[in-house]
């Protein structure tokens, strides 16, 4: 079963044809919301399987869970815990140079974590070597190539690489930290990839993370952030991603 771990912007799916809702406990306590087990019936797909998708949107369902109080640990425990075996994350993020435009979209390679303070693992003890993980490659390799695949087919550019940078908000940055951040080698920035896909890869769940480019980062362009272009562009970059999910949910592997 396909997990969506959406973001900002991705609260609910309103294009799914709901099964069932389900608050669950875990031995971390709550995810943020209920999981949400849902099917896409899409008309011109007939005689489509129809994969099984468990959708949970990372703020909570009325998007009230700031990026450094989400109860990580727990999100990724009962989507492992409900049988996901694959991981698509969605996320928004500010860019750290002028070559992605506000409302484009970003298949990143790479991570930098700037958080803290977060409950970041599974293991509080090294009972054996295991709980080093390896994380050369934090995002699963066939999973991103299905993702382009699915990007191409339905005519949406889906850029190939990049490094997101893993801020711990809730603010933004300063145009300083931005342009640290840009020369540590991040090209896009955002607040919550972390811990999230290092719980995956403990859980050994493949990931694969779309980024909708939001706004330019801190000191990228003129004047300050801006929350209303900010939800233009999420506005325009989420049916992009709506496309490119819905695709991958009706064209067999
Ligand atoms: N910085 C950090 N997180 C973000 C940004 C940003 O500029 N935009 C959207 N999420």
């Amino acid at each position: 079963m396909l997990g969506i771990m959406g973001g900002s912007g991705w609260s609910k799916i309103d294009w799914l044809d709901n099964e069932e809702k389900r608050m669950v406990q875990t031995p971390f306590g709550k995810p943020s919301a209920p999981l949400q087990f849902a099917r896409y019936s899409d008309s011109a797909a007939v005689g489509n399987p129809q994969e099984a998708i468990c959708f949970l949107g990372r703020h909570g369902e009325s998007h009230t869970i700031a990026p450094h109080t989400v109860n990580y640990r727990a999100n990724v425990h009962a989507m492992w815990e409900a049988g996901v075996d694959a991981i698509i994350a969605i996320n928004a993020v500010g860019a750290c140079s002028a070559a992605f435009s506000s409302g484009s979209l970003v298949l990143p390679d790479q991570i930098i974590d700037y958080t803290y303070g977060r409950e970041h693992t599974f293991f509080d003890t090294l009972e054996d070597f295991s709980s080093h993980v390896d994380f050369t490659e934090p995002f699963d390799v066939a999973l991103r190539q299905r993702l382009l695949a699915c990007a191409s087919a339905v005519d949406i550019p889906l850029h190939d690489g990049g490094t997101y940078g893993c801020t711990q908000g809730p603010r933004f940055e300063s145009a300083a930290e931005i342009r640290k951040i840009a020369r540590d080698g991040c090209d896009v920035v955002g607040m919550t990839l972390m811990p999230e896909a290092a719980l995956c890869r403990e859980r050994r769940i493949p990931v694969a993370c779309i980024c909708m480019v939001v706004n330019p980062a801190a000191g990228v362009a003129d004047g300050v952030i801006s929350i209303a272009d900010i939800e233009q562009a999420m506005a325009t970059a989420s049916t992009n991603v709506a496309d490119i999910l819905k695709h991958h949910l009706v064209s067999p592997a």
